[in-house]
C-alpha cells in the first residue's frame, strides 16, 4: 500500500506506529580499529577533555558541547555509504554523540537522493566542532539502506584530520540543539531511522568488540536491529538507566565495583562509551583501587605495576543489574605493545584504570566504560526503552595483553 493513498492523518498514524514488514532481519557492519598515540599524558588528557565537555553540555553550555572525539588514541571506524548511488566515508563510530555527518577530508557528495533541509548543523565536540548543512539523505549501512536520513554536510570540521565524520549512535537527545533554529528538535539517529523505516526487527544495536594487540585491524561488528546469539553467554543482563545527570543523557546506567572483595565504588552513575579508550573511575574509587593493587603512579595517571603484583592481581569486578561482570587480571593490563607507544617501561604493566580527578557523587559521572571495557563483554543499546544490555563473550576471560 501506498501512502498517497492515506488520508493524512492515517498517515500520521501508520508512521507513529510500529512498522510491520515481511522481511526484516538484524544487519551486521563490521569495524575497523585505528590508533595514533603521542604519548600517555595527551591520551589521559584528551580523555579527561571528553569528560568534561560532556559535563559542560548537561550545565546548558550553549553553544552545546557535546562529547569530543579523541583525534588521537583508539578509534573505531565504519564505511558507510551516503547518496545514490552511495559514495563511501569512512565515518568514527561513537556511542557517545549521535548526528551523522560527513564530507571532512573531501566534501559530501551531493546526488540524486540529496534533500536540503535548509537548516544548519553545528556540533561541538570538546575542542572539535562541524559546522555545515544538514541534508536528507540515503545512507547506506551494510546491507541496510535508510531512505531519509538526517545527515550533516561538514563545511567546516577541525580537529577531525584523517576521518570523513561521524555515525552517532548515541541515544537521540544528544542531537537537541545541534540542527536550525528549534532548541527543542531532535534529529533520529541511523538507529531510529532504521527502525522507523521498518528495516530492523528491533529498535536497538549491540557491538562486539574483540581485544587486539594490534591496529589497524577489522575486529568488532555493530548488529542493527537485532542481539548476536554467537557472540555472547549466557544471557544478556540489562542494566535500567540512571536517574542521574549527565549520565542519564548518553548510554547510563548505574554500577558497583568491587576489587578483591572489597567495594570502591558503591552504586553510583556513569555510561558506556566507545568514544574513551580507558576505564575511567572517580578519584576516591581510583585511590582505592591503587592502595589496594599497591601500584604506582606514573605519567599522564596512569599506575603502574610489576610482573610479579601482576601475578597477584585479582578480578575487579562490576555489578550490574544485579549480575557481576569481571575484568580479569589480563583485562585490566594495557595490551604491553602500547608500552612504548605510550612512552611507558617495557617491564611493567600498565592498569587500564583512570581518574575523572573528580570525587565519586559530584559530577554525575563516577565512572566511563570505555573500550577496555567493551572490547571484553556483549554490549546492547536499547533505544526502546534507554537501557543498556551486558553479557559475556568467548574473550571476556582470554589471555591477551
Ligand atoms: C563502498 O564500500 C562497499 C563495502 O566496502 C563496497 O562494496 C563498494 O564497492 C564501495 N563503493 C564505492 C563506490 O567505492
Ligand atoms: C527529512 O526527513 C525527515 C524524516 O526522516 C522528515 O520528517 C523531514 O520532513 C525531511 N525533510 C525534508 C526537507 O524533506
Ligand atoms: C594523529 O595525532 C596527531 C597529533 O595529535 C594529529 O596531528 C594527527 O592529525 C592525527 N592523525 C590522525 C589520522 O588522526
Ligand atoms: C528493556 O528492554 C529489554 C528487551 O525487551 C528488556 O529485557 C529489559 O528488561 C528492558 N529494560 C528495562 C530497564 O526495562
Ligand atoms: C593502603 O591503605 C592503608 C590504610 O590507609 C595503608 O595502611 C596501606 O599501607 C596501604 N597499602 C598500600 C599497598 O598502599
Amino acid at each position: 500500500m501506498h501512502s498517497s493513498y492515506l488520508l493524512p492523518a492515517f498517515a500520521a498514524l501508520t508512521a507513529a506506529a510500529k512498522p510491520i514488514v515481511a522481511q526484516q532481519s538484524p544487519v551486521t557492519v563490521p569495524f575497523v580499529k585505528v590508533t595514533n598515540f603521542t604519548g600517555a599524558a595527551q591520551l589521559a588528557e584528551t580523555q579527561r577533555a571528553r569528560i568534561s565537555a560532556f559535563i559542560d553540555r548537561a550545565a546548558g553550555g550553549d553553544p552545546p558541547v557535546n562529547m569530543p572525539i579523541l583525534d588521537e588514541g583508539m578509534l573505531y571506524t565504519a564505511t558507510v555509504g551516503i547518496g545514490t548511488p552511495p559514495n563511501n566515508y569512512t565515518l568514527i563510530f561513537d556511542t557517545g554523540s549521535s548526528n551523522t555527518w560527513a564530507g571532512c577530508g573531501f566534501a559530501y557528495i551531493v546526488t540524486s537522493s540529496t534533500v536540503d533541509t535548509d537548516t544548519g548543523i553545528f556540533v561541538q565536540y570538546g575542542g572539535a566542532f562541524v559546522d555545515g548543512e544538514e541534508y536528507n539523505d540515503t545512507v547506506t549501512l551494510g546491507s541496510l539502506v535508510l531512505q531519509s536520513q538526517g545527515v550533516g554536510a561538514a563545511q567546516l570540521c577541525p580537529g577531525f584530520q584523517g576521518y570523513n565524520g561521524i555515525l552517532g549512535l548515541g541515544p537521540t537527545d544528544l542531537t537537541l540543539r545541534t540542527v536550525g533554529e528549534y532548541p527543542t528538535r531532535e534529529i533520529p539517529t541511523v538507529v531510529d531511522t532504521a527502525f522507523a523505516e521498518g528495516l530492523i526487527p528491533e529498535h536497538l544495536i549491540a557491538i562486539s568488540f574483540e581485544p587486539t594487540q594490534t591496529a589497524p585491524i577489522t575486529n568488532g561488528e555493530i548488529t542493527f536491529g537485532g542481539i548476536d546469539p554467537t557472540k555472547y553467554y549466557p544471557e544478556i543482563t540489562y542494566a535500567p538507566p540512571t536517574t542521574t545527570s549527565p549520565s542519564a543523557q548518553s548510554w547510563g546506567f548505574d554500577q558497583t565495583i568491587t576489587y578483591n572483595g572489597q567495594t570502591i565504588q558503591f552504586q553510583a552513575p556513569g555510561f558506556l562509551d566507545s568514544g574513551t579508550y580507558n576505564l575511567f573511575l572517580s578519584s576516591d574509587a581510583f585511590a582505592t583501587y591503587q592502595n589496594l593493587t599497591g601500584a604506582t603512579l606514573s605519567d599522564g595517571g596512569y599506575l603502574t605495576i610489576t610482573e610479579e603484583q601482576y601475578e597477584n592481581l585479582a578480578d575487579l569486578v562490576f555489578t550490574i543489574g544485579g549480575t557481576d561482570f569481571a575484568l580479569t587480571a589480563n583485562a585490566q593490563i594495557l595490551p604491553r605493545s602500547m608500552n612504548v607507544d605510550l612512552g611507558i617501561d617495557p617491564s611493567l604493566c600498565v592498569l587500564i584504570a583512570l581518574s575523572t580527578y573528580s570525587p565519586s557523587g559530584t559530577t554525575g559521572i563516577d565512572f566511563v566504560d570505555g573500550q577496555v571495557f567493551m572490547e571484553r563483554f556483549y554490549t546492547v543499546y536499547n533505544s526502546a526503552n534507554s537501557s543498556v544490555g551486558f553479557a559475556n563473550t568467548p574473550l571476556t576471560r582470554a589471555i591477551i595483553n
